[in-house]
């Protein structure tokens, strides 16, 4: 069995005083103390606010900062890059990698990714590795096979050792930030399709957690975590506020 998990993503939102307030908040209206190493919280904050996070997060053993980037080498002149070993360095746990915002915008590639994935397995990070779709490749019907290219390029080259520390989020760019979810049988299809290549790659016991994102909120979550190959949610949006990121994280009971 997978272990479940909801991430929150906050993107580029928040400022440190609200990211405080938002983290007083879900510790003072959900017991974090419930969660375990089967269920699990992750937060992914600007890169400025990990320090900070990191610290509150410290009395709460299943509750992870994550960042939402890093560079794909160790050090060196990269003006205003960060590293995974600095952001292991603070106590980051987590490094979403290749979410379609920074494919789309900062022109990420399977092949780059590959090495980002790399490097914050090197420094004892998880990676949390996005994939999915855009409404053209998923109305011309070839989605699996794009997605399953995504994950060959950026994942093909590790080890079962190396998956123990995957995560693997689905986030059909058509969803994200859209209001428009996918369906409960269009996630599962494509989680079902991740499960099988992620056995094949990596061993019929892989454990490898697959979360769904977009534009998934306290309405839908119960339906698409429900899912046999769905262990949880990547979480935009709904993430940002206490009262909507705590049913959801109530969804994976
Ligand atoms: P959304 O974003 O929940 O706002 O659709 C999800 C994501 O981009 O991770």
């Amino acid at each position: 069995m997978s272990k479940k998990i909801v991430a929150g993503n906050w993107k580029m939102n928040l400022l440190l005083s609200e990211a405080k307030e938002l983290f007083a908040q879900l510790s003072d209206q959900y017991d974090l103390w419930s969660l375990s190493s089967e269920k699990q919280v992750i937060l992914a904050a600007p890169s400025i606010y990990l320090d900070a996070l990191v610290q509150l997060a410290e009395d709460y053993p299943y509750i992870y900062i994550a960042a939402q980037n890093c560079h794909w080498d160790n050090k060196g002149a990269f003006t205003g890059e960060i590293s995974a070993e600095m952001l292991a360095s603070i106590g980051v746990s987590h490094v979403i990698i290749g979410h379609s915002e920074r494919r789309q915008y900062f022109a990420e590639t399977n092949e780059l990714l590959a090495k980002k994935v790399q490097q914050t397995l090197e420094h004892n990070l998880s990676p949390i590795f996005c994939c999915g779709e855009s409404l053209e490749v998923r109305e011309q019907g070839h989605y699996i096979s794009f997605i399953l290219q995504q994950l060959d390029e950026s994942l093909g080259g590790l080890s079962s050792k190396d998956a123990e520390q995957l995560i693997i989020a689905y986030e059909p760019i058509w969803a994200i930030g859209t209001g428009k979810t996918a369906t409960p049988e269009q996630a599962q299809e494509v989680h079902a399709a991740i499960r099988v290549w992620a056995k094949e790659k990596f061993g019929a016991n892989t454990t490898i957690p697959l979360l769904y994102g977009g534009s998934c909120g306290p309405n839908n979550a119960s339906s698409l975590f429900e899912q046999k190959d769905i262990d949880g949610g990547l979480i935009g949006g709904a993430s940002l506020k206490a009262e909507t990121f705590i049913p959801i994280i109530k969804a994976i009971q």
